[in-house]
């Protein structure tokens, strides 16, 4: 059973910014499931994406893995194909808990799960990388470096599967889908006052880009064959090729 995020029902009272600590740990999965719309369906994406694209004998990694969903994903997609899921998160309680609730994959050699920045991982001989809701949590001057390193630790073939919450150049636009977003909210139990206290505790934590800007940049990296394979409200996938 989920536990319930309650976190910030009374408001962000302490008015710290959004942290992936162990209070946050404690809820995640109850929090991602109703807080992103399309996250169990980008969960299927990457175990199809996977069965798919992935090559014998390389490396596939989950950056950003926080309890490992995208990892359970990219494992299943493998199947018993030889291979190794790397799933590299900064935050020491989501990693402590993922050895935990992993550990018999771990025994085998399937998966391993480091706790790092990503921003310092080594990544190579990937055929799958998957960066799930993560690059925006990033400082903006870091995320091309991160991602001309994915690019270059690829395997040609290989794939990235990029998911983002976005905004939209036309003011209107973004404001109407950005009131969508907060009904998506309160119709799965988030208060008012929950949804604009956690909407306070990310400002400045979760930076968004705009979806032309990802694909510019994707372009700009060497990537190609870069496709939106799927778009909820203010959130969307996009896969590109090395
Ligand atoms: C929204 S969650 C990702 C969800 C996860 N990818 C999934 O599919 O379930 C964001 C995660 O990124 C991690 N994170 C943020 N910045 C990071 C960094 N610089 N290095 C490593 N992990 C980071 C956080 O600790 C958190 O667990």
């Amino acid at each position: 059973m989920k536990k319930k995020d309650n976190l910030f029902k009374d408001g962000n009272f302490n008015d710290l910014p959004f942290s992936f600590n162990e209070e946050v740990t404690e809820v995640f999965e109850d929090m991602i499931d109703r807080s992103v719309p399309g996250y169990e369906s980008s969960l299927r994406l990457i175990k199809d994406l996977s069965e798919h694209y992935f090559q014998s004998d390389t490396n596939c990694y989950d950056l950003g893995c926080s309890l490992g969903a995208s990892s359970l994903s990219l494992l299943e997609g493998i199947g018993k194909r030889k291979g190794q899921v790397i799933a590299i998160d900064n935050s020491s309680a989501m990693i402590s808990e993922s050895k935990i609730r992993f550990s018999n994959f771990i025994k085998t050699g399937k998966i391993k799960f480091l706790e790092q920045d990503i921003n310092n991982a080594q990544i190579n001989t990937a055929s799958i990388i998957v960066i799930n809701f993560v690059l925006q949590f990033l400082e903006t001057e870091k995320r091309e470096i991160l991602l001309t390193k994915i690019f270059q630790g690829m395997k040609e073939g290989g794939i990235l599967i990029l998911s983002e919450k976005i905004h939209f150049d036309n003011n209107l636009r973004n404001q109407k889908i950005y009131r969508m977003y907060d009904r998506f909210k309160l119709k799965n139990g988030y208060s008012e006052m929950e949804i604009s206290a956690k909407r306070d505790s990310l400002e400045g934590v979760l930076v968004t880009d705009l979806e032309f800007f990802h694909v510019q940049r994707l372009n700009r990296i060497g990537f190609k064959n870069i496709r939106k394979v799927m778009s909820n409200l203010n959130f969307i996938t996009l896969v590109a090729e090395r």
